[in-house]
């Protein structure tokens, strides 16, 4: 089958009518911002988020940054302190991603944290994705927008060389300005470097280079979700002291997807792990996952979640 080429719109107000129906329908769309093209979905809509998966082909789940109008958005969202505060006040709009404390209901996808609790938001310069968000009404997790292992496209054809059709429509506002991706800062730390620096950073804040290994503040500890209890893979059935999560004809106490979809397996796997781990359970079984398409990423982190 021959795939359709994606549909490249030079941003206008038309472009953004059309993308913002796209992502209001649960759809994803490739969009500039200063720092690179990202693939952007409504960060509330889980199988949306699950789909931005599904386009880059990548084999693992890590947490989104997601990306919102101005900083009284983000604090609908997240938890700001005074040092997340002084941050946002100089370098907002702007290529600088804060993660912070995921607020209480504060809507998001547990597939965009991957069911961390804390999240990594930025309020962006570029006047195509503050366009989008605005049309869309809606706060936008984005990955930058290359198939997995790919180089971050800074220009519209970029995406559509790595993602052809898997981007179904590119927003077209010319090369991008910084060309890497945002700063990443939790608390005081340095997670990614990017546009700006540490000693832009520096004169508001002591900050010191480091990775996610080294965060300290509390609540930060953890890069990456794990169920606390036991998890067996590739169950048919329950055992004694078991939660079993289902997946197609795997009926369980619960079901990635009674259907066997794989994008909205995706998108239930982090609730299922939580709600597993919150029952009375000892031990936790899930179902086969088939490993192809976005299973290859639900696999892997049952297999983390699984051999820790
Ligand atoms: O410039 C950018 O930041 C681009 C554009 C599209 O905005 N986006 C981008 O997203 O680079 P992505 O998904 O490629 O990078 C997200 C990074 C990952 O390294 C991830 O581990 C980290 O942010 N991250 C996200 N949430 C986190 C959290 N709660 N704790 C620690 N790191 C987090
Ligand atoms: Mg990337």
């Amino acid at each position: 089958m021959e795939a359709q080429p994606p549909v490249i719109r030079a941003f206008g107000a038309a472009a953004i009518a059309e993308a913002a129906v796209l992502i209001r329908a649960g759809g994803i769309v490739a969009v500039p911002t200063e720092t690179v093209y990202g693939l952007a979905a409504d960060a509330r809509d889980a199988q949306a988020v699950a789909r931005i998966y599904a386009a880059k082909g990548r084999p693992s789940f890590n947490p989104l940054i997601v990306h919102v109008a101005d900083l009284a958005a983000a604090e609908a969202i997240a938890v700001f302190d005074a040092d997340a505060h002084a941050l946002a006040a100089r370098f907002w709009p702007g290529p600088l991603t804060l993660v912070l404390p995921l607020r209480d209901r504060a809507g998001i996808a547990s597939l965009v944290t991957a069911g961390l609790d804390t999240i990594a938001i930025r309020v962006p310069a570029h006047r195509a994705i503050q366009a989008l968000i605005a049309a869309a009404d809606a706060p936008l997790a984005a990955p930058s927008a290359n198939a997995s292992n790919g180089l971050s496209p800074t220009r519209a054809e970029h995406v559509a060389a790595s993602l052809g059709a898997r981007a179904p429509l590119i927003i077209d506002d010319g090369a991008t300005e910084a060309g890497v991706e945002s700063t990443i800062v939790a608390g005081r730390t340095i997670l990614r470097p990017g546009p700006i620096t540490a000693d832009m950073l520096g004169r508001v804040l002591p900050v010191a280079p480091g990775t996610t290994a080294h965060v300290s503040a509390p609540g930060q500890l953890a890069t990456h979700y794990a169920p606390a209890k036991p998890l067996r893979l590739n169950a048919r059935d329950r055992e004694a002291d078991e939660w079993l999560i289902g997946f197609g004809d795997v009926t369980g106490d619960d079901t990635l997807s009674s259907r066997g979809d794989l994008v909205e397996a995706a998108a239930a796997l982090f609730d299922a792990l939580h709600r597993a781990d919150a029952s009375a359970a000892a031990r936790i079984a899930v179902a086969p996952v088939p490993d192809d398409g976005v299973g290859v990423a639900i696999n892997d982190r049952l297999r983390r979640a699984a051999h820790r």
